[in-house]
């Protein structure tokens, strides 16, 4: 299968077509970003690290029975995915108030939250809104129907998140997930579960093994990503 044109260029990855027409490629990029992209860094090493960690959990969540459009890793930064519609959604889960939630709403922070589902208009130029079921519908984003499968499929996702963090000593705090429509019009989990979309405190030490140490400019990203892949490897790697 040959790579071909760039469909798509985010701020952490790059899509192609392939000679397949349902299948993309994923290239993950040594790019960093904070701020809706205001901040950006270049750091060596942090687009091999994700793909391999999203490629795990992808592979774990599979073996739960939890559908996505993860095919394979092709090579360290690449893997190919099934090219389905984005719903132009960001799904929120908080299990634990942080970040934003804290922010908008003057929370507590570390309280524990039932979980929480939050949906987000994935739009830069609005600087992605919050929005409600009711704002999901009306925008024609999803229809109700939709929108139910989307919360259910994502609070089961979310248990199958929680158990394997845990089994690695990981608190899954919040983490952001996007969906789109395979062409019989299924709802399919796609876009990546690493640290970058992720916030996992050490069980025992309460520390952020995520995106925060560079958002917060607390720690080396690497280190705690390396972390996080020998982790994840130590518990799903089979042999
Ligand atoms: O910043 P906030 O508290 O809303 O983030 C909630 C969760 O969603 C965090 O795990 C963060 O990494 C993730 N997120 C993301 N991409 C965004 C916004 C949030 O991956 N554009």
């Amino acid at each position: 299968m040959s790579k071909g044109q760039l469909v798509y260029s985010g701020k952490a990855k790059e899509l192609y077509s392939t000679s397949e027409p349902d299948v993309l490629q994923v290239v993950y990029l040594d790019q960093a970003t904070a701020l809706n992209g205001l901040r950006k860094d270049q750091i060596s090493g942090k687009g091999q690290l994700n793909n391999q960690i999203t490629s795990l959990v992808f592979e774990y969540l599979s073996e739960q029975g939890i559908d996505n459009h993860f095919i394979k890793a092709l090579s360290p930064n690449e893997q190919l995915v099934k090219k389905i519609k984005m719903i132009p959604l960001e799904v929120v889960v908080r299990n634990v108030a942080t970040g934003s939630f804290v922010k908008k709403f003057a929370a507590v922070e570390g309280t524990v939250l039932a979980p929480l589902i939050e949906f987000y208009y994935k739009n830069d130029a609005l600087d992605d809104p919050l929005m409600n079921d009711a704002h999901v519908e009306v925008l024609g984003l999803a229809t109700a129907e939709q929108v139910a499968q989307i919360k259910e499929q994502t609070l089961a996702l979310n248990q199958a998140l929680i158990t394997l963090f845990k089994s690695i000593e990981l608190t899954l705090v919040d983490f952001k997930v996007e969906y789109g429509l395979t062409s019989s019009g299924e709802i399919l989990l796609a876009d990546e579960i690493t640290p970058d979309t992720c916030r996992l405190w050490d069980l025992k030490t309460g520390k952020s093994l995520d995106k925060d140490v560079y958002r917060k400019e607390t720690g080396d990203l690497i280190g705690v990503y390396e972390e996080v892949l020998r982790r994840l490897e130590r518990a799903l790697t089979k042999n």
